[in-house]
């Protein structure tokens, strides 16, 4: 009854009585104002006026699915959403929707996770209340050697809806989101192929939003929107515009199936560009677009993404490399002086 009720709420134009609400509903005044009791409790603000009725005033900072549908205005992305309160890891459950048939799109939310993964096998801190902790399930036509290149469409999404909120964001390669020389935004992709096929790529996001302490080992690399501005934000409205810009980029991406057509904007964003980087674990990229190179340590200036993704860089012993993977360090950022 909390979802007609708040349905109503939402849509109305003022206050809605109570008696009005019994009727639709069909259910006693002691019943409705038990639920608006109930929906209180969760965090909705609800005013309620003798012989005038009630008037949501303000909403709680929930990533619910019922949440995410009205805030999303996208065509695919985020259709439909998966939602639970608490996962081990939205990436793993969007893997296994995936392999169990949801279809493109699918997008896997919580609110807490307790085996949350970051990359290079490291685990991701993603407490309650504060943050955005998300998958989407993509089922593209493309080679498998492509699906890397998901990961940076999904950073340019992720960057233009925090940029709008707070100042002072870049991404470092390949799909890092800072703000300041701080690391708000970790993103994990993830693909299950044949050889020539892939069946799916699970992108798993998550965003420090309102979080206002981090663990000893990361709080000298590690940030939150929170901190950087000063004020909270609301999850909802994040996670939608993250979609609908996806689903533009996602496009553009697809029409040639590389990066050409997103280069120039990702490389206006990059933090590492004219920056000198300390790569560890390098894999030249070699051929066309593998990432079959030898492995070594370079340091250098990066210049920019290639086509395909890969961080051109100018190494200090006077050679252009095109790094496939690795792990960058940018002077000046995340505690390299
Ligand atoms: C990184 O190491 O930078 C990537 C972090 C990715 C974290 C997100 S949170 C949602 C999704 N589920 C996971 O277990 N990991 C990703």
């Amino acid at each position: 009854m909390e979802d007609k009720i708040l349905e109503y709420l939402k849509s109305a134009d003022g206050y809605i009585s109570g008696q009005q609400l019994c009727e639709i509903l069909g259910v006693s005044r002691t019943a409705v104002w038990k639920a608006v009791g109930r929906l209180r409790n969760e965090g909705y603000e609800i005013d309620a006026v003798k012989n005038r009725g009630y008037r949501l005033t303000g909403l709680p900072d929930l990533v619910t699915d019922t949440e995410i549908k009205d805030a999303l205005d996208t065509s695919w992305a985020g259709h439909p959403v998966f939602y639970k309160e608490e996962m081990e890891s939205t990436n793993d459950t969007a893997k296994r929707m995936a392999s169990e048939g949801a279809g493109h799109g699918t997008l896997v939310v919580t609110e807490r996770q307790t085996g949350g993964r970051g990359r290079l096998g490291r685990s991701w801190d993603s407490p309650e209340g504060s943050g955005i902790w998300m998958s989407i399930i993509l089922k593209p036509d493309i080679a498998p050697e492509r699906a890397s290149m998901l990961t940076l469409v999904a950073a340019l999404a992720v960057y233009d809806s925090l940029s709008v909120r707070v100042s002072g964001c870049g991404i470092k390669w390949p799909n890092d989101i800072l703000i300041g020389s701080r690391k708000v935004c970790g993103i994990l992709t993830e693909m299950s192929a044949e050889f020539d096929a892939v069946h799916d790529v699970v992108i798993g996001i998550g965003i420090n939003v309102n979080t206002e302490e981090f663990p000893e080992d990361i709080k000298d690399v590690a940030s939150s929107m929170y901190l950087a501005a000063g004020k909270r934000f609301e999850r909802c409205g994040i996670i939608a515009d993250i979609w609908k810009a996806f689903e533009k980029y996602y496009e553009i991406f697809m029409q040639t199936a590389d990066l050409s057509g997103l280069k120039d904007l990702y490389n206006e964003r990059l933090i590492n560009r004219g920056r000198r980087v300390r790569i560890r674990g390098v894999q030249e990229a070699s051929g066309p677009v593998t990432g079959t190179g030898k492995a070594l340590s370079v340091q250098g200036t990066a210049k920019g993404i290639d086509d395909r993704g890969n961080l051109v860089t100018e190494t200090d012993d006077g050679r252009t490399i095109s790094v496939f993977s690795g792990e960058v360090s940018v002077r000046g950022y995340l505690g390299y002086v």
